[in-house]
């Protein structure tokens, strides 16, 4: 895996947004791989400028995000489904048929995650995947002890991801308990994976994932297994490497 560490959140997001543009130029149908949670949103706020501004062309592009919770309803705000389409994809020309989220209110949930992992291989696999990081070392919401080689199925949230998730409900009660997640396994199969962490509440996770062995114990690890594996961190979340 290679480290980059950059300044702050806007060279990052301009750097992830420089990737994204050439993939499109070169493969318009390109399959993004979206998360969501506050490290990937300069580079939604970028690829939305250089949309309007160039007219960067999303028409004939592909998106998978990452994780769901389970149980909100699909219009619920903080649903996964919404805030990837509020922050990134209406605000940019994708079709909506093409912007896929797991669904976290199938009656039949690992009926579900099959079916996701099966539109995604339709697809063609993801060509970029983004990723943020969570205090624990979780991606997607593989939390710790996350099989290595696990594909898209239910979870149950660590206490510390309800918490540090919790400013975006009401409460923490409001917090969902469960999510269904792509696995670490279904992530690795990304071309091209940029995982990207800002503030120093998240250097200890990156010094572990980065310098420390590759363990469930810390699900961000297994990127050290991937052949095309972009870190891209500011200087508060390199300061314990
Ligand atoms: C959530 C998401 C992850 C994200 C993490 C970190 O748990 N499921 O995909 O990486 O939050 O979020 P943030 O970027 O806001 O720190």
């Amino acid at each position: 895996m290679e480290v980059v560490i950059l300044q702050g959140s806007k060279q990052i997001g301009q750097l992830v947004a420089d990737a994204i543009e050439a993939l499109l130029r070169r493969k318009p149908t390109a399959v993004l791989g979206l998360a969501t949670g506050s490290s990937p949103l300069p580079v939604y706020n970028e690829l939305a400028a250089r949309h309007q501004r160039d007219g960067l062309d999303f028409s004939s592009a592909r998106a998978f995000a990452l994780d769901e919770y389970v149980g909100l309803d699909h219009r619920h705000p903080q649903s996964y489904r919404e805030v990837i389409r509020r922050e990134f994809t209406s605000r940019v020309n994708i079709a909506e048929g093409n912007v896929h989220t797991p669904d976290g209110a199938a009656e039949d949930l690992p009926a579900a995650c099959s079916a996701y992992e099966d539109a995604m291989r339709a697809a063609g696999g993801v060509d970029l995947q983004l990723l943020g990081v969570g205090t624990d070392g979780h991606i997607g919401f593989n939390e710790p002890g996350s099989s290595l080689a696990s594909r898209t199925r239910i979870k149950t949230l660590i206490e510390q991801t309800r918490r540090d998730n919790a400013r975006f409900f009401g409460s923490l009660a409001e917090v969902p308990h469960h999510v269904v997640t792509q696995g670490l396994g279904t992530i690795l199969e990304g071309r091209h994976v940029v995982l990207i962490a800002t503030g120093a509440q998240k250097a200890p996770a990156v010094r572990d994932f980065v310098e420390g062995p590759v363990a469930a114990i810390c699900p961000a690890s297994v990127l050290q297994f991937h052949p095309h594996a972009t870190i891209l961190v500011d200087e508060a979340a390199a300061s314990s490497l």
